[in-house]
């Protein structure tokens, strides 16, 4: 299926976002004052998350380049989380509290969803007052994937639309779909909403 001028111009506005995010970033690191509290670790932090950017914008541009470039396989869904943890602790500020509702493999493109959920979770880092919790559990033929923040919610403004990170969790859902006996594609779906327990925004991950 063919894209449309539509789709590839939206493509351009996520890469070009990207590259802008990373672009100010650095000019604000270059504009930096130079004096005591100003140390080399706090430097190379931001540096680092420049180069975070990057990738995840690189990996948006793979994603729109090569669409079916996500490779799906059963993945042991505790072990997936532990690793999604692993990266995730250091980098945000607030502590994660996980519900582990599945304890069984489930086919899908490890790499990927990983990037993603990293992403929420650090989304909620940033937002979140003190509280953030990852849920997974099975609802129907779906496996959902939920990350939820005590922090304001999303914005009108906010949608998959041009940022880089839900663009990539938008298309990894996507991406994520089968045809069925009865000649039906199921399909990923990626909701953002605000409530849940913990009353901010709501990350749902939704995969077939
Ligand atoms: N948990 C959240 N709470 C409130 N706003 C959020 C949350 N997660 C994402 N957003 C909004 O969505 C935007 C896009 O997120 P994302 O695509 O990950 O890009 P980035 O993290 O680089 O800003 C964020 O800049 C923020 O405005
Ligand atoms: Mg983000």
């Amino acid at each position: 299926m063919g894209a449309g001028m539509g789709d590839h111009l939206r493509a351009a506005d996520v890469l070009a976002s990207g590259i802008h995010d990373a672009k100010n970033r650095l000019f604000a690191i270059g504009a930096k004052e130079n004096t005591d509290s100003c140390d080399w670790a706090e430097i190379q932090k931001s540096l680092l998350e420049v180069a975070f950017h990057l990738d995840r914008t690189l990996t948006a541009y793979r994603l729109l380049r090569y669409e079916n470039m996500a490779a799906v396989v059963p993945v042991f869904i505790p072990h997936l989380v532990e690793d999604v943890l692993v990266r995730c602790q250091t980098q945000t500020r607030v502590r994660i509290s996980t519900e582990v509702g599945f304890h069984g493999e489930w086919p899908l493109s490890r790499k990927l969803v990983e990037e993603t959920l990293i992403n929420a979770l650090q989304n909620a880092g940033r937002f979140a007052r003190s509280l953030i919790r990852l849920s997974i559990y099975k609802h129907d033929d779906t496996l959902v994937f939920k990350v939820n923040d005590d922090g304001p919610g999303f914005d009108d403004k906010t949608s998959s639309g041009h940022s880089v990170g839900l663009y990539i969790a938008e298309r990894i859902a996507q991406l994520h779909n089968y045809l069925s006996h009865d000649g039906t594609t199921r399909r990923g779906k990626l909701v953002l909403a605000n409530g849940g327990e913990l009353g901010g925004a709501l990350f749902l991950l939704e995969l077939p």
